[in-house]
C-alpha cells in the first residue's frame, strides 16, 4: 500500500543547538520541507538577529542536498522590545513569536511572568498578522497539572484576545477537549498544532507497567476522552488543526533520572506514526491536509512543491531506536505498536 502526499511541514519543532542539533536535524530534513523552529535554547533566542544566526547554524548542519527551510521564531520575555519585533517581522527574519509563560516547560525560565508586560508586542503582532504561538499552560503550582491548559485558555488566552481580537494565535500542542472546542469557536483567528504523541498517548500510558520517562512531555498527556477529542480534530479535515510534532530531543541521562525533564523525540517516526493513526481512524485521505496543507495555509505560505511517498512495508521498523550523542543517547518515541508505514522517499514532479 502506498500513499503520495505533498511534503509535510512541522509547525512546532525543537532542533536544539551544537552536537544534539547535528544529530537530529537530518531526520526532520529528510521528511519535512519546512519547520517552525522553537527558540527555547540556553540562552533563548530573543531577537531577530539571534534568530537569523541560529537559522544559519541550522542550515550549516544540514546534509548538502537538503532543501529544508527553518522558519524562525523569537522567545518573548518581560523585556521584549516591540520595535525590535516589528523590524524582525518587516525584514522577514521571523515567521512567528513564541510565548512561554515563565516556568511552564523546558528552558522557559526567561519567559513572560505576566502577559500585561507584552501588550505592545501583541499589538505589533496583531497589526502585522504575525502568529503568536503559545505554550498554553498556567504555571500556578496550585493548579493541577492536568488542568493547566484549560485554565490558561479561560484566564490568560481570553485576556490576550480581549485586548487584541484580531491577533492570530496558535495554541501549541493542544491536548484537551476544551482546547479543541476553543479553536472551533474562535476560527479563523485561533488555530492549534497537534503532536504525534498526543494522538497516541493518554495519561495512563505514562504509567503502563511502571513510570515511563520517555512519555513525559508538557503539556502532559491527558485522559482518554481528551486524546479522542484531539484525534477527532486532527482527522476531521478542520483547517484549524495542523501538525506540529513538538519533537523535543533530550539526552537519556536527563530523562532517566530522579527528576526527568519534559520532551519527547518523535521526528524520525512522526510520519510513520501519523500514517498508522490516520489509517486506524479511517482518515488516511486527510493525512495530507493535516500534515502538509493546513499549517502552511495558516502561516500564509504555499504548499510545498515536492511530494513524498509513504509505503506500508512487510517488516515493521526496528523497535528500541536511539540516536547516539557522544557517550549518551536520545531515545526515539516508541508508540507502543509496530510501525509498518515508512517514508519511501521524495517523488519528483514528473512521477508524482
Ligand atoms: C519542550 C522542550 O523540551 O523543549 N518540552 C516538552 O515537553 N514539550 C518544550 C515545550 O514545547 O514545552
Ligand atoms: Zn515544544
Amino acid at each position: 500500500m502506498k500513499l503520495t502526499i505533498r511534503r509535510p511541514d512541522d509547525m512546532h519543532l525543537h532542533l536544539r543547538d551544537g552536537m544534539i542539533m547535528h544529530r537530529v536535524v537530518g531526520a526532520s530534513a529528510a521528511d519535512f520541507g519546512r519547520a517552525i523552529i522553537m527558540p527555547n535554547l540556553v540562552p533563548p533566542v530573543t531577537t531577530g538577529e539571534a534568530a537569523l544566526a541560529y537559522r544559519k547554524r541550522i542550515l550549516d548542519a544540514l546534509p548538502e542536498s537538503s532543501s529544508f527551510q527553518p522558519l524562525m521564531t523569537v522567545y518573548l520575555t518581560d523585556d521584549t522590545d516591540p520595535s525590535e519585533i516589528r523590524d524582525s517581522i518587516d525584514r522577514g527574519s521571523i515567521a512567528a513569536v513564541k510565548l512561554y509563560p515563565a516556568g511552564a516547560t523546558t528552558n522557559s525560565d526567561n519567559g513572560v511572568t505576566d502577559v500585561a508586560r507584552i501588550r505592545d508586542v501583541l499589538s505589533v503582532l496583531a497589526e502585522t498578522g504575525t502568529p503568536l504561538c503559545v505554550h498554553g499552560e498556567v504555571t500556578d503550582p496550585g493548579v493541577d497539572i492536568f488542568d493547566r491548559e484549560s485554565v490558561f485558555i479561560e484566564t490568560v488566552l481570553e485576556k490576550i484576545r480581549s485586548w487584541e481580537p484580531r491577533l492570530r494565535v496558535v495554541i501549541e500542542h493542544v491536548t484537551t477537549a476544551e482546547g479543541v472546542g476553543y479553536v472551533r469557536d474562535n476560527r479563523p483567528f485561533v488555530a492549534a498544532t497537534i503532536t504525534v504523541h498526543h494522538l497516541i498517548l493518554n495519561r495512563s500510558d505514562l504509567f503502563r507497567g511502571g513510570i515511563r520517562p520517555h512519555y513525559y512531555c508538557l503539556p502532559i498527556a491527558k485522559r482518554e476522552r481528551h486524546r479522542l477529542a484531539v484525534l477527532e480534530a486532527a482527522t476531521s479535515g478542520d483547517d484549524g488543526f495542523f501538525l506540529g510534532t513538538d519533537s523535543a530531543p533530550h539526552l537519556a541521562s536527563s530523562k532517566e533520572c530522579p527528576v526527568g525533564c519534559a520532551g519527547i523525540y518523535s521526528a524520525p517516526v512522526a510520519l510513520p506514526c501519523l500514517a498508522h493513526v490516520f489509517e486506524s481512524a479511517g482518515a488516511l485521505d486527510r493525512l495530507e491536509s493535516f500534515a502538509s496543507l493546513q499549517g502552511c495555509a495558516f502561516y500564509g505560505l504555499p504548499p510545498d512543491s515536492n511530494r513524498i511517498a509513504l509505503e506500508k512495508s512487510a517488516e515493521p521498523l526496528p523497535s528500541d531506536r536511539r540516536v547516539s550523542v557522544g557517550d549518551d543517547w536520545i531515545v526515539e518515541f516508541d508508540p507502543g505498536f509496530d510501525l509498518y508505514w515508512q517514508v519511501a522517499g521524495q517523488v519528483s514532479e514528473q512521477n508524482g
